[in-house]
């Protein structure tokens, strides 16, 4: 079974947990791209949905699903969204398609939030095959870079890339992420830095991990 296979099985799952009048928050990437040609399905049963990035609302848009403003729902019932990387706690990497801030945004606030992912992406420590992105304004780059250096981590400035907020991303590898939630907390504290991919003080609620011979959810 092919990895779009899978991607494609975990978004059509996560479809059973959504219920009639709920406002859903909806990921970005590639996994939730299936998620929203499902969704189109049962577009007349949801109360409306808020986008984790433009990409998103487009793609909802030309399926004539409702989109919300985050600012004026008093609640997110759902949020569903893809990882780069998954561990067993269910802390994840996210921030590959550079939508990490809107997307920890909606985590943040939605009462449940489950993640999709399909094997390849489970992982024993964080890190081990993704970089963790990390959103920072674009005149403190070179500074926050400098700074992660000192953390013996390389960082990597994403070329040719804004986010949809209007700043840069720095691709970090080898970083000590043993402690998820404690590196959570140090990248944010470095000035500059707006919002990590590491998901860990807010970590998935359900993890559904696409598996050759079905869905697992832990
Ligand atoms: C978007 O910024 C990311 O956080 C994605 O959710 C993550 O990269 C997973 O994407 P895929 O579903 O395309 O693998």
């Amino acid at each position: 079974m092919t990895q779009e296979a899978l991607k494609k099985n975990v978004a059509e799952f996560a479809l059973s947990y959504i219920k009639p009048g709920m406002i859903v928050g909806v990921g970005t990437g590639s996994t939730v791209r299936y998620l929203i040609e499902a969704l189109a399905t049962i577009k007349h049963q949801l109360e409306g949905t808020v986008a984790s990035s433009i990409e998103t609302e487009n793609l909802l848009k030309i399926h004539q699903i409702p989109v919300y403003d985050l600012n004026s729902v008093n609640s997110v019932d759902i949020y569903l969204d893809g990882a780069d990387e998954a561990n067993a706690h269910r802390y994840l990497i996210k921030g590959r398609g550079g939508a990490l801030l809107r997307e920890k945004i909606i985590a943040t606030v939605a009462k449940q939030f489950i993640g999709m992912i399909d094997e390849s992406k489970q992982v024993d420590i964080l890190g081990e095959k993704a970089p963790v992105p990390i959103e920072t304004i674009p005149m403190a780059r070179s500074y926050v870079a400098r700074q992660l250096v000192k953390l013996k981590a390389d960082p990597v400035y994403r070329e040719n890339y804004k986010t949809d907020n209007g700043n840069v991303i720095l691709d970090i590898y080898n970083l000590n992420l043993l402690n998820p939630v404690d590196m959570e907390t140090r990248l944010k504290q470095i000035t500059g830095v707006v919002e990590t991919g590491i998901f860990a003080h807010r970590p998935a609620d359900l993890l559904l991990i696409a598996k050759k011979n079905g869905v697992i959810v832990i």
